[in-house]
């Protein structure tokens, strides 16, 4: 049945969209976009008071399967996706068997298409087993459906191991997105090298194990001619290093996480709380507030969660034991709307560019505008809607949240891939 999406404030740059307007949709399509629309026979859903956005897309996302199921499935986390208001997101290859394979593309790709609570772009290991020694079978990989490379989760430590994925792997045209992490200099690391490690007694994580390789990294992609997205970037060096770059009109992007952006050290304290033990580790507030400048002056390309779900078992060991990563997902965008576009420091059409058209962009899938023709995928939020993270719980099977408690505004309510709902204020369907 059609759609006929009523009275929304629709926001979208790439078509030059800020203002109130009706949206139809037959089918898996947008046909029409205008004031006063009426289309016989739709379903009426009336907007008004919200924002209808081109589908956000999370670029940076831990599934968990196949391999993992006790932190998470395809099912349970694209539905805190959808919760989120993500229309689709790109898994990474960190799983058992590790995505380094047609097959194992195929599985997440079909999986994801039967039971899936939104799109899923799965990305593919660029080394075997992610031991960083073999090249992996990329071109198979591609042809399964993979978007993109990358051995998230560790960082590639050689060289000219990395140099021979990206001579090889650029002829596929697919970004290489780099998880930056000099294994030898961070050695056991937990949180950031210095203040706060030191009076915790934990093993500091310097920000210079991450700024070798992103510089190592952006000179490989200089070298080879591959495209190259820096993960999780986290501290001000390392966006410097991106920004200079860029301005050598090199193919370098960059994305940032909510934790990195709006947490820091400082909030790990006696009580170690594991939720905060992340990889990169939460940095200094000047780090966070140079990402916060980046986000907004375009150096930073896409916002990400690097959502990392992990059974409550495993991150009630100690701070030592328990891995590294949080959920963020279901918090993202009424994180940035809170933090950043509700201060000023972006507007609601910087949001749209960071969470949905830069991600598309960076990942080379199908566009979504806010015009007729265009694929449905759309995103609705209540931007005066108040709540506390975690205060209902979370539709990812993890609960390893370090913004639990944390009061935002700004709701997702409805979401759409391909023209049917995925959630329905704010039930997912
Ligand atoms: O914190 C993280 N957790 N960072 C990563 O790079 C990997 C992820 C995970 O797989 O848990
Ligand atoms: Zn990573």
């Amino acid at each position: 049945m059609a759609l006929l999406l009523k009275n929304a404030h629709i926001v979208d740059p790439s078509v030059n969209l800020d203002g109130v307007a009706d949206v139809a949709i037959e089918g898996d399509r947008i046909t029409a976009v205008g004031e006063n629309l009426a289309v016989e026979g739709a379903e009426v859903i009336d907007l008004s008071g919200k924002y209808l956005v081109p589908g956000l897309v999370d670029m940076h996302v831990h599934l968990r399967d196949p391999g993992y199921e006790h932190k998470g499935d395809i099912v349970s986390e694209t539905r805190a996706a959808a919760k989120g208001g993500m229309t689709g997101v790109c898994s990474m290859p960190n799983t058992d068997p590790v995505t380094d394979n047609g097959v194992a593309v195929e599985y997440v790709k079909s999986v994801a298409a039967a039971k899936g609570h939104c799109r899923v772009y799965p990305s593919g290991a660029i080394t075997k087993g992610l031991k960083g020694e073999i090249i992996s079978e990329m071109g198979d990989m591609v042809a399964h459906g993979c978007v993109a490379f990358t051995d998230d989760g560790r960082g590639i430590q050689g060289a000219g191991m990395l140099r021979r994925a990206m001579d090889y792997g650029k002829m596929f045209g697919k970004v290489f997105m780099s998880h930056c992490q000099d294994e030898d200099l961070v050695g056991e690391g937990q949180i950031n090298e210095g203040a706060v490690s030191t009076r915790l007694g934990l093993l500091g994580w310097p920000a210079e194990g991450e700024e070798l390789q992103i510089q190592r990294d952006i000179m490989i992609a200089r070298l080879t001619g591959a495209k190259l997205h820096i993960q999780h970037i986290s501290t001000a060096r390392g966006l410097e290093m991106v920004r200079a770059a860029k301005a050598e009109g090199l193919p370098v992007t960059c994305e940032a996480t909510p934790h990195h952006l709006f947490l820091t050290e400082d909030a790990i304290d006696e009580t170690y709380n594991t939720s905060l033990k992340v990889n990169p580790p939460l940095r200094t507030a000047a780090d966070a507030e140079a990402l916060r400048e980046g986000v907004a002056d375009g150096t930073v390309d896409a916002i990400v969660t690097d959502h990392a779900p992990h059974a409550d078992w495993e991150k009630s060991r100690e701070f030592e034991l328990a891995p590294f990563g949080m959920i963020g997902i279901e918090g993202s965008l009424a994180l940035v709307l809170t933090n950043l576009v509700k201060t000023g420091k972006i507007t609601y059409q910087r949001m749209v560019e960071l969470m949905s058209i830069a991600p598309r962009r960076i990942l080379g899938v199908d566009e979504v505008k806010i015009e007729a023709g265009s694929l449905a995928d759309i995103t609705v939020f209540d931007p005066e809607i108040r709540w506390t993270i975690g205060e209902d719980g979370f539709e990812s099977r993890a609960h390893n949240c370090g913004f639990t408690g944390t009061e935002v505004c700004g709701r997702a309510t409805d979401v759409f891939v391909g023209g049917k709902a995925t959630l329905r204020d704010g039930v997912v369907c």
